[in-house]
């Protein structure tokens, strides 16, 4: 009997929703696609004739840049809306604006959204394809798969690593879509920070949990540093960022006493000196800008694939096979 046909689904909302083999196929597509960004001319005709909008309701750097990147190399047309420079100051709601969108015949909606669920939301109303780019405190699927594949670049494997994610776990999609991965993955997963930024019942997810970050650093074969989301914070989660520095900051001080090298990985954006000092982030385990070359590659992979490709065919599409 064959093999039914590999499919990531209509959208790509979270990381919950997905098994390990789908994680692993976006992973190996990802391969042959980085590449394409290494090339003189970066672009390849995969997404010819593919229309793409980025609506980015929130602030980005990193997910919206490398997501036009991503379409942009693989020849798809794109758009890119902003709150500010949408109807929506005007109050038009999300789903009309997406079905504005829509009577204009786009193919797919790359979304980051402040509010939990927006993506998961959109998705269930209109055709095209959804990939969440960042929804709330939800779920940044590219994120974590980025993050996957840059600890499988320089690891070799994820199965058996103990990874540990240092910081504000409450308020971080980037945390949960990395647990759901990690785990599914067969990664152990452990959490570190300050009781009032570790999310009730966090242990229920299947992770360990650290008080101290030196406990988190004698444990871990990896940690994921996160900032501090001032932005959703409304007081009182740590008495000062000075405070915060002393007892979680990533140091070079506190590394050394690890029983091994570390991998260290943080998504961004940083602040320095809070939650991870600048002699780590730009230090020999930091493999912080390896995670942003490697977010194009992976956006290529999730765009390529909800266009209906398939694994197996991504070497040859680049080369004019191109997706149906
Ligand atoms: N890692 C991340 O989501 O960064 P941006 O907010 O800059 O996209």
């Amino acid at each position: 009997m064959s093999r039914p046909a590999f499919s990531l689904g209509k959208d790509l909302v979270g990381l919950e929703d997905l098994s390990a083999e789908q994680i692993r196929s976006i992973l190996d597509t990802a391969e042959p696609f980085k590449e394409v960004s290494e090339r003189r001319i970066k672009k390849v005709p995969v997404l010819r004739g593919k229309t793409i909008v980025n609506l980015f309701m929130e602030p980005s750097t990193r997910t919206r840049i490398s997501f036009e990147f991503a379409e942009k190399r693989l020849s798809a047309d794109t758009v890119n809306i902003g709150a500010t420079e949408s109807s929506v100051v005007k109050g038009e709601t999300l789903v009309d604006t997406a079905r504005n969108l829509e009577a204009m015949r786009i193919d797919m909606v790359v979304i980051r959204h402040g509010s939990s669920g927006a993506a998961g939301f959109l998705a269930d109303r209109i055709p095209s394809n959804v990939v969440n780019a960042g929804d709330g405190s939800h779920e940044h699927p590219t994120q974590a798969l980025l993050d996957l594949l840059t600890i499988r670049d320089k690891l070799e494997r994820i199965e058996g690593l103990k990874v540990c994610i240092v910081g504000d776990i409450l308020h971080s999609r980037v945390a949960r879509s990395n647990i759901f991965g990690l785990l599914k993955l067969g990664a152990e997963v452990g959490v570190c920070g300050p009781m009032t930024l570790l999310p009730l019942g966090i242990d229920a997810l299947g992770v360990k949990v650290f008080r101290r970050v030196e406990e988190a650093i004698e444990w871990a074969d990896v940690l994921n540093v996160l900032r501090l989301q001032l932005e959703r914070m409304k007081g009182g989660f740590v008495p000062s960022l000075r405070e915060y520095n002393r007892v979680y900051g990533v140091s070079t001080r506190r590394l050394e006493k690890a029983p091994r090298d570390l991998l260290v990985l943080h998504p961004g954006p940083m602040n320095r000196g809070v939650e991870i000092d600048s002699d780590v982030a730009d230090g020999p385990q930091s493999v912080i800008l390896k995670q942003v070359t490697n977010g194009v590659a992976v956006r290529m992979a999730v765009l390529y694939l909800l266009a209906g490709g398939v694994p197996e065919k991504a070497e040859a599409a680049k080369t004019g096979g191109g997706v149906e």
